[in-house]
């Protein structure tokens, strides 16, 4: 499959022209379970959708976009009008991934019926297949209703960062028995309330393991277990844009040393009055 890009005069920005793509569906990913594994990243912004693309199977508008991209310290801050703007524009640069918007934290823990008006709004207003949630079996019931009238929801369990005040921090999950037994039984009520698919954050790995085995939805681990059925990393981290490197992340990038260099060299361009030249001024 490719893109043709073009430029677009009335926003001077490539702008894709694809080619006829069917887009997957939920249910598409729903059946691959033990299958191909599945394919996630975050993204943010259109044109990081746009390259992103063709090469997942799922794209996420994660609350994690409130640390990435506005620099806050946690994601309890994030607000609605944030998933929903970056939403649009991720759903506006994508063609073939299922989009997935995560549900902030506040606009649906209080009921079922809260939970159904906030995704009812980011559906309409961006376009995406389908939203997540985080919690286990305090927040089956909602997963059920959302579910039963047609708004299809990935569920977060094990390390729930919307969670942080509560746990204390963003260490493994399930090292204790009782939790990971507690872990083990919020991933089979939010499977069993029709949750197409599971996102595992986390957790010890005979842990992600044991869920991955335990549920009929396919898994996506994200520090969980190679044995997921697919699995998720924050495009960010993936891409080398952070000094931190938690121990789930591969780089597979060094952008943000890239970055520097060429910022670098554009501010001794400058400097030097090298740039501009006559190659980039109007005659
Ligand atoms: O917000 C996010 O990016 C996420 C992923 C890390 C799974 O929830």
């Amino acid at each position: 499959m490719s893109t043709t890009f073009t430029l677009d005069t009335s926003t001077s920005r490539a702008h894709p022209l694809p080619e006829p793509v069917r887009r997957l569906t939920v249910p598409a990913i729903a059946r691959r379970k033990g299958g191909e594994p599945i394919v996630m990243l975050t993204a943010y912004t259109a044109r990081m959708a746009q390259l992103l693309d063709k090469h997942c199977d799922l794209l996420l508008v994660g609350d994690s976009l409130g640390q990435v991209i506005y620099g806050l310290d946690t994601t309890v801050k994030v607000t609605l009008e944030m998933m929903i703007a970056h939403g649009a524009a991720v759903v506006r640069g994508s063609y073939r991934a299922v989009v997935v918007i995560d549900l902030p934290f506040g606009s649906y823990e209080a009921s079922p019926e809260q939970a159904f008006e906030t995704a009812a709004r980011v559906l309409k207003e961006t376009g995406a297949a389908a939203v997540k949630l985080e919690g286990g079996a305090v927040m089956a019931p909602t997963v059920s209703f959302l579910s039963a009238r047609g708004i299809p929801v990935m569920a977060h369990v094990g390390l729930t960062p919307q969670a942080v005040n509560a746990l204390g921090g963003y260490g493994a999950r399930g090292r204790s028995e009782a939790e990971a037994a507690k872990i083990l039984d919020d991933a089979r009520a939010v499977a069993a309330a029709g949750a197409f698919a599971l996102v595992v954050e986390g957790v010890v790995e005979p842990l992600g393991r044991a869920i991955t085995e335990a549920v009929a939805c396919p898994t996506i681990g994200i520090g969980a277990s190679t044995q997921c059925d697919g699995q998720v990393l924050v495009v960010d981290d993936m891409l080398g844009m952070f000094e931190r490197v938690p121990r789930f992340v591969e780089r597979f990038d060094n952008m943000a040393e890239r970055i520097d260099a060429a910022a670098a060299a554009y501010a001794e361009a400058v400097r030097a009055r090298r740039f501009p030249t006559e190659k980039q001024l109007y005659s």
